[in-house]
């Protein structure tokens, strides 16, 4: 089992970037699956949770070669996909089987998705429900929650005369996931897809469709997808994916965490529907720059982001905020440890069905390190201030749990260890090397 053995206390310094951004390599590799002709994706993150997405489309018939950050698609149009010889494997990914799942909804033939043992406790009922309601033939299994369904999934094919129809669908969670499987789903639909969310989660797949010719409105938290006189094709396109800003995160806490550092990631997205982590830096009066640098793959703004340590206050995320660094909530209560004041989360009961249930296992972890903070149903406290000393922790298979971890080590005073480590390749591979290019004092370890 893979572990990092950390000093804290070095400073961190000079430039650099992270991988690609994950969300943006899923939707990017799906849609070059899909489009008539050749497409090249780079900038990807060359982590499990991309590499599943492709093997997937390449099981349904896609050609996909992939070369470390770079991808060369033979996409197959929305008519071309084959039934795969066996289960489709969405790994520990749960965009991928939430997004996939809307593919295969519309199809002529039949699948299963499998994940693994983290994946396969996660609610599937958020999209089984909508995708049903427009006459999809899918199922899960029952599970820990009454009424709710799990991994694997099953799809049934559409037969004779069946087909997807028209979806108006009010959603009760800010997701993209299951945004994205809906919206996917209707370029099989014979009408509409219209689709509100409370507040406006990350909309890469919406600019990803725009800038492709996909008939998709935009109002807000509202969308209306109606493929009325679309001749359903768009053509091959070149990509490239910019950095990761829930990677780059951590970059950035660790800087605004240990004394003497400075800074710079380049080339990261910044779309505003996740620069919540940035704002709520900011609501802390961090020193955080971002300097815009264009746009690139389907729409997506990117800039180089420089953070320098110094002093901090608490501050808030609830909301809309909330919605906007949704993955960033554990290093976000990692960076609070170092402000003056209490500074809460709330509004993030999603946060109980990620990868683990953040909210025990990021307030489990700061315990660890000897801050002082408290679990809400729908978030916590922090209570700044507390000394943070090395600790002995478990990543408990969720990677950004243990990349929290990691940085609350470089902060902390003594050494620390975080186990089960493995699991960071999902979305930040080379994340140990690329901490100790910038000063950290960290390695990596195969144990045992
Ligand atoms: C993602 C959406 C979010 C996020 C996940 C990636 C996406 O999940 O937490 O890491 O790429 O659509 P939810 O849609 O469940 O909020």
């Amino acid at each position: 089992m893979a572990r990092f053995v950390i000093e804290g206390g070095a400073p961190l310094r000079g430039s650099t970037r992270v991988p690609g951004d994950k969300s943006i390599g899923h939707r990017a590799l799906i849609f070059g699956a899909l489009a008539e002709g050749r497409s090249v994706v780079t900038g990807l993150s060359g982590g499990l949770d991309n590499r599943a997405t492709a093997q997937i489309f390449t099981d349904l018939g896609a050609r996909i070669a992939l070369d470390g950050d770079r991808a060369e698609i033979e996409g197959v149009g929305l008519d071309g996909l084959r039934i795969p010889a066996g289960a489709l494997d969405c790994g520990n990914s749960g965009t991928t089987m939430r997004l996939v799942a809307g593919v295969l909804a519309g199809q002529r033939f039949g699948t299963r998705l499998v994940g693994d043992e983290s994946l396969s406790r996660r609610p599937m009922m958020r999209i089984i429900g909508p995708l049903r309601a427009r006459g999809a033939h899918i199922s899960g299994v029952k599970g820990a929650k009454e009424g709710e369904l799990y991994p694997p999934l099953a799809v049934a094919p559409l037969i004779d005369d069946e087909a997807l129809i028209a979806l108006e669908y009010r959603s009760p969670v800010a997701s993209a996931q299951v945004k994205s499987c809906l919206l996917l789903s209707g370029l099989w639909a014979r009408g509409l897809t219209a689709i509100a969310e409370p507040t406006i989660s990350r909309d890469h797949t919406e600019r990803m469709m725009r800038a492709l010719g996909v008939p998709l409105q935009t109002m807000g938290p509202m969308m209306v997808l109606d493929p009325t006189g679309w001749d359903r094709r768009w053509g091959g396109f070149t990509w490239e994916v910019p950095g990761d800003l829930s990677s780059a995160a951590f970059v950035l806490a660790a800087a605004l965490m240990v004394e003497g550092s400075e800074v710079t990631v380049e080339g990261v997205g910044i779309n505003p529907t996740r620069t919540g982590f940035v704002d709520a830096m900011r609501a802390m009066r961090a020193s955080l720059d971002v300097r815009p640098t264009g746009e690139g793959a389907g729409g997506e703004p990117r800039g180089d982001l420089s953070a320098a340590h110094g002093p901090l206050s608490a501050a808030m995320s609830a909301g809309e905020l909330l919605t906007r660094m949704i993955d960033e909530v554990p290093i976000f209560a990692a960076v609070a440890t170092r402000a003056r004041g209490r500074s809460d989360v709330r509004d993030a009961e999603e946060l109980r069905v990620k990868e683990s249930d953040r909210i025990e296992t990021t307030v489990a972890l700061l315990e660890a390190f000897g801050a002082d903070c408290t679990e809400l149903d729908d978030g916590l406290h922090v209570h700044g201030g507390a000394r943070l000393r090395g600790a002995v922790v478990d990543s408990r298979g969720d990677h950004r749990v243990a990349m929290t971890a990691a940085v609350l080590g470089m902060a902390a005073e003594g050494r620390t260890v975080v186990e089960d480590v493995a699991c960071v390749r999902t979305s930040f591979p080379g994340f140990a090397a690329l901490f100790e290019g910038l000063g950290a004092q960290i390695r990596e370890e195969e144990e045992g």
